[in-house]
């Protein structure tokens, strides 16, 4: 009786442990318990609790936390983008730790710590993985613009044909905002690590919100808020990209322009820019140009839907020219926490291009996918 019992118990274990291979295989070694099966199923749960942690990012979801490949929230603010290779790399400001408002601060100087440029890699634009970082801060030198103590922001990373080195540019400051320079880093490869080579004011002008734009002839341009913030430079690089080449316009005179974002399309220069206040949303403007020195025409506000007068609270960074020919651009904005700058997000919005007219929207989209990127 008491054999048939265990046989019948054995019957039923062999049936599960059919379905459950692990256990048949720790069954047949002979380790199988009732505790060890409730082991078991609690490390099961947690891997999978693991796995859905790290699913794969299906829509772009603006406003959200945004996980890397590992998990982990993205975290690259201020950035931008480089295609190389079959690959995407995102580059920002590394944000962790507490955010500061200096005891003599006059104006709301919020800050973190610099830790560094981040390095992103991906081939679908949503799947993130974490590189590392692209250019490490400089923790034992307090004179080095890459000291915690000070202020590095919008690194931007573009590629040298001839040269075959990665160049960064970045806006370097002091805690007090009052360095306005512009930093540059060289790398051998897209993920770094980069090389600083030091700061200085491009053409003697002050120089903080700014960005690079590589033209079809591999001339490279530097866009910066000059002149207090007041004025906008646009000054062309050397052929190596290290440096202005003495050639520069001041354009949107007066005009506080922030956050310059460019990109072409159909042999004309666009920018989106923001206004100037602090880490504080603002209307955002779309200009063209025929020629990158301009003259520059404002457009107007180009976004639409709720809290567009505020750029769905959001500021600029970049634009990242998907398919340029096909007029598929999205455009890239922060969303500042200024309180909490670690914990700023993300706002990745499609510009839609009416192909016939030229004219471009970007309408607000709680949530997307690449398949909206096709215009009419
Ligand atoms: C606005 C700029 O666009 C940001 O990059 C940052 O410099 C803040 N101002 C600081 O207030």
């Amino acid at each position: 009786m008491l054999y048939l019992q265990r046989r019948d118990r054995s019957a039923k274990m062999t049936k599960a442990n059919s379905r459950f291979p692990l256990l048949q295989i720790l069954n047949n070694l002979g380790y199988y318990s009732m505790k060890r099966y409730i082991f078991l199923l609690i490390i099961l749960m947690l891997t999978t609790l693991q796995v859905v942690a790290q699913t794969k990012n299906e829509a772009f979801v603006p406003k959200a936390v945004w996980n890397d490949t590992d998990g982990k929230p993205i975290n690259a603010h201020g950035g931008g983008l480089l295609k190389y290779g079959g690959k995407y790399y995102w580059y920002g400001e590394y944000k962790v730790g507490e955010t500061i408002l200096p005891s003599w601060a006059t104006w709301e100087c919020y800050r973190t710590d610099v830790t560094g440029v981040s390095c992103y890699s991906s081939k679908d634009l949503l799947n993130w993985t974490f590189e590392g970082l692209a250019l490490s801060a400089e923790k034992d030198n307090p004179e080095s613009d890459l000291h915690p103590s000070k202020v590095i922001e919008r690194p931007k990373v573009v590629y040298n044909k001839k040269t075959k080195k990665f160049v960064m540019w970045v806006h370097a400051e002091s805690a007090d905002y009052s360095k306005a320079a512009a930093g540059v880093a060289v790398s051998d490869t897209p993920t770094g690590p980069f090389k600083y080579i030091g700061s200085f004011r491009p053409n003697g002008a002050m120089s903080r919100d700014q960005t690079l734009f590589v033209d079809d002839d591999g001339t490279c341009y530097q866009f910066s808020s000059s002149e207090d913030n007041q004025t906008l430079h646009i000054n062309r690089l050397t052929d190596d990209y290290l440096k202005p080449d003495g050639q520069y316009v001041r354009r949107f005179i007066g005009q506080s322009r922030e956050a310059p974002a460019v990109f072409k399309y159909k042999n004309k220069y666009y920018m989106i820019s923001s206004g100037c206040t602090g880490w504080d949303p603002n209307r955002a403007e779309l200009a063209v140009a025929d020629s990158i020195m301009g003259e520059w025409k404002v457009i107007g506000d180009p976004c639409t839907g709720i809290d567009a007068d505020k750029t769905f609270y959001g500021q600029s960074t970049y634009v990242i020219p998907v398919n340029p020919k096909k007029g598929q651009f999205i455009a890239c904005f922060d969303m500042w926490k200024k309180k909490d700058l670690a914990d700023s997000r993300y706002i990745w919005l499609p510009i839609k291009i009416d192909r016939d007219t030229g004219d471009m929207k970007i309408p607000w989209m709680p949530k997307w996918t690449l398949k909206e990127l096709k215009n009419k």
